[in-house]
């Protein structure tokens, strides 16, 4: 057999099992693993390991934030972060906004990403406006092009829906076998927390966090895993940032639900004492839900450990700590005025090697799951990409596990003027990164032609299959079914 590339030497890693194997790459698929395999083209992954290509499956690439302004990575600089950051493909979000359609949504997004991106990519659909049209048409065409997930709001003024709006939206999810997303918390909470925190002339970033309590988290998490066992629908819970949340999405589980939990490196790195740094600082770690505290750090940590959390995203969010970003709204903007989020595509990685596989947190197979395996089963693109086997596409991160670096926003190799995690250590990063067998970062250097990424028409979840629901009552083949059929 002939081969294009051979990675050579190296220790592979899938979400199961860790093995020595060369790998055969051919026409950018994998076609071999064994030993002695030769090519004209190697790469020598002596004392490295060979992962499957991260997928960052949570970001903000070129999308207009609720708040109105853009965010200041695009398709170029964000795809190229993520690639240096050890990932082969990317899910960004395609946000509808209301009185917009979803196929024009769908085409703006197209327009952003095909021309630019150097990884291959899918969007999540946000809907904020769940029209008859969209409901009907607009949703199963999208579905039908291979947008197989769909993400709502249960709070920001211009993006929420109701908890009607949400059944329907998961209804059609549950006809077409998609996988619907939720930003779950309470909006009445934080607003009715926002006014009387400007009441008291409390308008610093610091106050953000408290504008967003736990509890409200908690609440909306319940209600939407309530909604998804109505319906008994798949529904992921994006950024769990507190052990309230994390609770109610295992109890969710462990009854049956198909319910799954998102985390992100912000919640187990960073503090709500990062936010209260002088003059508009803290405004660089606003995000929601907002950072919490070290005892939540370490409930988290257990929850990533035992299985609650099953993806592991960035969240990456960036806005520029000047007058185009985070400061759009003046130098001395109330804290409800600025955008929120944070950056971190190249960091979510290294992040979760160094300090989860590194200090024995987690494994080495558990960190593959979290960083693709996971994300690709769930949403639809596995096994063509997730994982390291013959068929499969040779979308590969070539780790040093004992390269030291310390974090730098130079570094990071986005469109950001400062990281969150400036200034830790870490240990262990990707050094070669493939995507379909093409090397896109190598050497320390970006080596893809911008727009060489490519769409991913997406498949339904395929871990999703497990027993739904087990609350009889909740059954829709037998008790709601009439009211609960499309
Ligand atoms: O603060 C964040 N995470 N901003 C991005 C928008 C969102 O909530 O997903
Ligand atoms: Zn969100
Ligand atoms: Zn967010
Ligand atoms: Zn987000």
């Amino acid at each position: 057999m002939t081969y294009d590339l051979v990675i050579k030497g190296g220790t592979v890693a899938t979400a199961s099992d860790t093995f020595r194997s060369d790998v055969g790459i051919r026409d950018g698929k994998i076609v071999a693993l064994g030993l002695g395999l030769e090519a004209p083209d190697v790469i020598d992954a002596t004392g490295k390991l060979v992962l499957p290509g991260g997928i960052e499956a949570h970001c903000h690439i070129a999308q207009e934030s609720s708040s109105g302004g853009m965010s200041s990575d695009d398709y170029w600089t964000g795809s190229v972060s993520a690639a240096f950051g050890g990932n082969s493909s990317f899910v960004p979000f395609a946000a509808q906004h209301r009185g917009m359609g979803v196929t024009e949504t769908l085409e703006i997004y197209d327009g952003r990403a095909a021309p630019n991106s150097v990884i291959d990519y899918g969007y999540h659909l946000i809907i904020s406006d769940p029209t008859e049209t969209v409901l009907k048409d607009e949703l199963p065409a999208a579905f039908a092009r291979g947008v197989t997930s769909f993400k709502v709001f249960m709070t920001y003024e211009k993006t929420r829906i109701d908890d009607r709006q949400f059944l329907d939206i998961l209804t059609v999810a549950k006809t077409h076998g998609a996988v619907t997303m939720v930003h779950a918390e309470n909006h009445g909470m934080i607003q009715w927390m926002v006014e009387r925190l400007e009441a008291g002339g409390h308008t610093e970033p610091r106050y953000h966090a408290p504008s967003h309590p736990a509890i409200a988290e908690a609440e909306a998490i319940y209600r939407a895993t309530s909604l998804a066992r109505l319906v008994d629908t798949p529904l992921v819970i994006v950024h769990v940032s507190t052990p309230e949340g994390a609770r109610i999405v295992r109890d969710a589980r462990a009854e049956g639900a198909k319910v799954f939990g998102e985390s992100c490196p912000q919640y187990f790195f960073l503090t709500r004492d990062d936010l209260d740094r002088p003059g508009m600082e803290g405004a660089k770690y606003m995000c929601s839900p907002p950072l919490r505290d070290t005892a939540t750090q370490e409930v988290l940590w257990k929850h990533l450990q035992t299985g609650t959390f099953t993806l592991w995203s960035s969240d990456h969010a960036p806005y520029r700590y000047d007058e185009t970003g985070k400061l759009a709204n003046g130098p001395e903007a109330p804290f409800k005025s600025i955008a929120n989020g944070m950056p971190g595509i190249a960091l979510r990685l290294p992040l979760l090697f160094s300090e989860g596989v590194g200090k024995g947190r987690i494994t080495l197979n558990d960190f593959v799951a979290l960083s693709a395996t996971n994300a690709a089963k769930l949403y639809g693109m596995h096994p063509t990409k997730g994982t390291i086997c013959v068929g499969a596409d040779a979308d590969i991160a070539i780790w040093d596990p004992d390269l030291k670096k310390t974090v730098t926003v130079a570094d990071q190799h986005d469109n950001m003027n400062y990281t969150p995690f400036e200034g830790m250590e870490l240990t262990g990063f990707p050094v070669t990164v493939l995507n379909r067998g093409r090397r896109i970062v190598e050497g320390g250097e970006l080596k893809a032609e911008r727009g060489s990424g490519r769409f991913m028409a997406r498949n339904t979840a395929d871990m999703t299959g497990r027993p739904g629901a087990t609350v009889p009552e909740l059954d829709p083949a037998t008790n709601f079914g009439a009211r609960i059929a499309p």
